[in-house]
């Protein structure tokens, strides 16, 4: 089963409450933290995440994009982080950070960026909820989608039907019905799209259009 998770990141902030509305169908939603540092953009943070699990039930998936997540990932469970995905490029040590966060019962990921290998990231396939395999630089919504790394996704799906075969594997990035289609073929099962979903008049036609694609393949 493959879900979508709408990234407020390219919704309108003046209408917070209703952009949520308009994408519940999806039952999730991606959070991008970025901070000046670790991507060279700041987006937003905790009050941001408090305010948005008083406004819904949805599973809220954070994107920490930022240097040190180990230092603030209590915070953002205690915002109300359902699953927290950090960079494996971050400065934090990769195993304790996985560590703190499950320790507080959230579900934790690993996120890698376009030049980082999926080799880097296979010694934590076991342990980890999701791998976040980005298909754009991190700190920017909009960009196109880089097919290139299919490969990695599918390295990392074979290894997880072996040793996790519950394992997550989300794709970030320039997901349309084309592109989406190309991340399932390949394994992904998380699709996370930003402007796609919300540039639409009926972001919510769009999310039952990209839930329907996991049917063509039953
Ligand atoms: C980029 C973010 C993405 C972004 C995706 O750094 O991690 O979540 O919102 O936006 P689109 O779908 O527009 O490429
Ligand atoms: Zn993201």
């Amino acid at each position: 089963m493959i879900r979508i998770m709408p990234s407020i990141l390219s919704a309108d902030f003046c209408r917070l409450g209703e952009e949520i509305k308009r994408v519940e169908n999806a039952g999730a939603l991606h959070f991008d933290v970025m901070d000046g540092h670790f991507v060279p953009n700041i987006s937003f943070g905790f009050p941001v995440l408090k305010a948005t699990r008083k406004a819904t039930d949805a599973f809220l998936d954070v994107h920490l994009m930022i240097s040190h997540p180990l230092d603030y990932a209590k915070r953002f469970v205690d915002a109300g982080a359902d699953q927290i995905t950090f960079h494996l490029e971050s400065e934090s040590n990769v195993g304790a950070t996985v560590a703190q966060i499950k320790g507080m019962g959230c579900r934790a990921g690993i996120a890698i960026k376009p030049s980082t290998p999926a080799a880097a990231v296979m010694p934590y396939v076991q342990d980890v909820d999701q791998i976040l395999v980005m298909t754009v630089e991190p700190g920017f919504g909009g960009q196109t989608f880089m097919s290139s790394m299919m490969d990695k996704i599918r390295l990392l799906r074979s290894l997880a039907d072996q040793i996790n075969p519950n394992l997550d594997i989300q794709v970030d990035g320039g997901i349309n019905y084309v592109t989406a289609r190309v991340a399932i073929d390949a394994g992904a099962n998380v699709l996370v799209a930003g402007s796609f979903i919300f540039d639409q008049e009926n972001p919510a036609e769009v999310i039952d259009r990209l839930l329907l694609l996991d049917q063509e393949y039953r």
